[in-house]
């Protein structure tokens, strides 16, 4: 450590003259010196020790009587100056001028600071050397140097600026970054109005405010304005941490904190912006988007996962754990696959169809991609889901599948119709024949001819093979049409009005819901009634003549269509045949029993309607005949 300054040195030199004025009038020096706090040794031109007073004895420690008369580079072990010649003390002696020098104490440590001066006599010429010990006083005056050297590299260091303002807002002291921040030379700075810098009223009135202690500064108090001109510098928002103090002599000082938060106020937004974007990002994603902790505590649950499963964000992330969400032991295995190599790499799944539990237990098939999320030292943090609803999908990919069979189906049933026609045409006409010439043979035969009998059943075979072709006929449609405006009701109505009291309608029970606001079509009412009719018996059929047979009409105004439907609770249509039960001569009926051209004359005679027909059934839960017929616009 360098020696350090000793102040006052001037004064010192009065104490020359002092001393000496002393030693040549009594009472002696060592009087006087006795009673200073500071350690004094005098020592001989001879380099004895001469003299040393109480406040020395105390503070080296190792001066006795004895001491007295020693030589003093013996006593104060000068490693420097191990012998006179090197001694300090010669060096006063030498060249009759008081000096500083470091000595070392009796412990041998070269850290006494001390300041020895010539004590001359009368007639000017060296008695003594006199040496007085300010290592006390130094060390006081280092550590007091010291605190206000931190403190000054602190408060320069700093990054903000700092300022004390004194009497009528009188800046005192600015720190380096105040100067930079207000952009002027510190000697501008220093002495002006703390108020010339803010070019802002209402910061003036608040520096005002605190200076006359209406503030309530007393402790630290802060304050902050938004676009403040600051110097030359514009801020977009300053923060203020002020102090006011009243110093003993009843000067008031403020102590104040200037800080530009303009950068950090930017930063701070543009992240809250960001996590907004991001938070918004993941709400308004249409696709349902979870994320849990490893606790598996779910920590994202975004609008549409809430859509998707029906828990509320907030009951999802307080009382739902992410198992829950998918079936029994199925989120196990998710994980295990995410943590494999196999389904896009570990961490990682694209997208696996997997089926997710709703609050309602109910199954909602999902696509699902998932992905682990590590944090920077590859430890697992957290997983989160990408889950976007497949029933939507699926439900247009059965209607899709349902359109292409039912196109397939009018395929199939046009090039069947174009056959049934031909045959038709081509069977009618040698019928014709077999019918006008049986029915002249019968004519001709006598009576008691045995072999009328044998005519009567071909003619009767040969009407039924008319009825066959005329059904025929009816699902190519080729049959002539006698259209007239009807109302579909009535038509249902007559033709059930035959067959209620007809022996096969007598245990079954039968319910009509008619429409009355039903619109009018135009429609063959013949041919109407016999698809009907079709539909009907076949009901009968499937329910054994014993069941519950609902008819119902609606109009669906939407689709411009009267709208027939016929219910039993019978037997059902398999799934498998129920593309086949309009093809002419399906049947399952026994042979004899059914000829399987009921429906397909029906789908026949509703195609040549302009309407259709559909079935809806289950083996065993009965079936629903749908028909549909276009109503009359106005
Ligand atoms: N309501 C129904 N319930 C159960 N199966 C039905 C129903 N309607 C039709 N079917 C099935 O469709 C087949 C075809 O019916 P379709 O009316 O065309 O012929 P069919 O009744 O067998 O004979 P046909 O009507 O010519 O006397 C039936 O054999 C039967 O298997
Ligand atoms: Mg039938």
């Amino acid at each position: 450590m360098a020696a350090p300054k000793i102040k006052n040195r001037k004064s010192r030199q009065k104490n020359i003259l002092k001393f000496d004025y002393i030693h040549d009038h009594p009472p002696p020096y060592s009087q006087f010196y006795e009673h200073v706090s500071t350690p004094i040794v005098v020592i001989s031109t001879e380099y004895d020790i001469e003299y040393f007073n109480e406040a020395a004895a105390r503070f080296y420690g190792h001066l006795t009587k004895k001491s007295i008369g020693e030589k003093c580079y013996s006593k104060f072990k000068c490693t420097l100056h191990k012998t006179k010649e090197t001694c300090p003390v010669t060096d006063v002696l030498n060249k009759a001028q008081s000096r500083d020098m470091r000595i070392a104490n009796h412990l041998g440590m070269e850290n006494c600071y001390v300041h020895a001066f010539p004590l001359l006599n009368s007639k000017g010429n060296i008695r003594s050397v006199v040496i007085e010990d300010f290592t006390k006083l130094s060390s006081a005056t280092t550590q007091a140097e010291d605190l206000e050297s931190r403190f000054s590299k602190t408060v320069e260091l700093a990054v903000d600026a700092i300022f004390i303002v004194g009497e009528n807002l009188i800046i005192e002291f600015a720190n380096t970054y105040a100067v930079f921040m207000i952009g002027e030379p510190l000697e501008d700075i220093v002495g002006a109005d703390f108020r010339n810098f803010f070019h802002d009223k209402k910061v003036n009135e608040f520096l005002e405010k605190t200076y006359r202690g209406e503030e309530n500064c007393e402790s630290i108090c802060y304050y902050s304005e938004k676009s403040v001109i600051f110097g030359k510098k514009k801020l977009t928002t300053v923060e203020m941490f002020i102090t006011r103090s009243e110093e003993m002599d009843r000067q008031v000082k403020i102590y104040t904190y200037l800080r530009d938060v303009t950068e950090e106020k930017k930063l701070q937004n543009n992240l809250k912006q960001s996590n907004e974007f991001l938070s918004n990002l993941i709400n308004q994603s249409a696709d349902g988007i979870i994320a849990a902790d490893t606790e598996g505590n779910i920590i994202i649950f975004n609008e549409s996962a809430e859509k998707l499963l029906g828990y509320t964000a907030r009951e999802a992330m307080k009382n739902v754990h992410v198992t829950k969400i998918y079936p029994p032991g199925h989120a196990k295995e998710l994980m295990s696959k995410l943590r494999s190599e196999d389904y896009g790499g570990i961490g990682k799944m694209s997208s696996v169809e997997i089926v997710a539990a709703s609050k309602s237990g109910e199954e909602i098939p999902c696509n699902i991609s998932a992905a682990i999320v590590y944090d920077k030292d590859g430890k697992e943090v957290a997983s989160v889901g990408i889950f976007s609803d497949l029933r939507e999908r699926k439900r247009m990919q059965k209607e899709l599948e349902e359109t292409h069979m039912k196109l397939l189906q009018s395929e199939k049933m046009s090039s069947l119709g174009k056959l049934a026609a031909g045959i038709a045409h081509e069977i009618n006409n040698p019928l014709g024949g077999i019918v006008i010439f049986t029915n002249m043979m019968l004519e001709e035969m006598d009576e008691s001819d045995p072999r009328r009998e044998d005519i009567k059943r071909i003619i009767s075979e040969a009407a039924r093979c008319k009825n066959i072709v005329k059904g025929l006929l009816d699902f190519s449609r080729q049959t002539d049409s006698k259209m007239s405006v009807n109302d579909l009701n009535k038509i249902i109505a007559q033709t059930m009005v035959i067959l209620e009291n007809q022996a096969i309608f007598h245990n079954i029970k039968v319910i009509k819901n008619y429409d009355s606001a039903l619109p009018l079509v135009k429609c063959d009412r013949i041919r109407i009634s016999q698809a009907f009719l079709n539909m009907i018996l076949n009901a009968v059929d499937a329910m054994g003549k014993k069941g519950e047979f609902t008819i119902r009409t609606s109009y669906n105004k939407k689709r411009e269509m009267a709208v027939i439907e016929f219910t039993d609770t019978g037997c059902g249509i398999p799934e498998e045949i129920q593309n086949k039960i309009f093809d002419p001569f399906f049947s399952t009926k026994e042979v004899g029993k059914g000829t399987g051209l009921g429906l397909s004359m029906s789908y026949g005679i509703i195609k040549d309607h302009n309407g259709t027909i559909n079935v809806k059934s289950r083996t065993g839960e009965g079936a629903t005949f749908i028909i549909e017929l276009p109503i009359i616009k106005e």
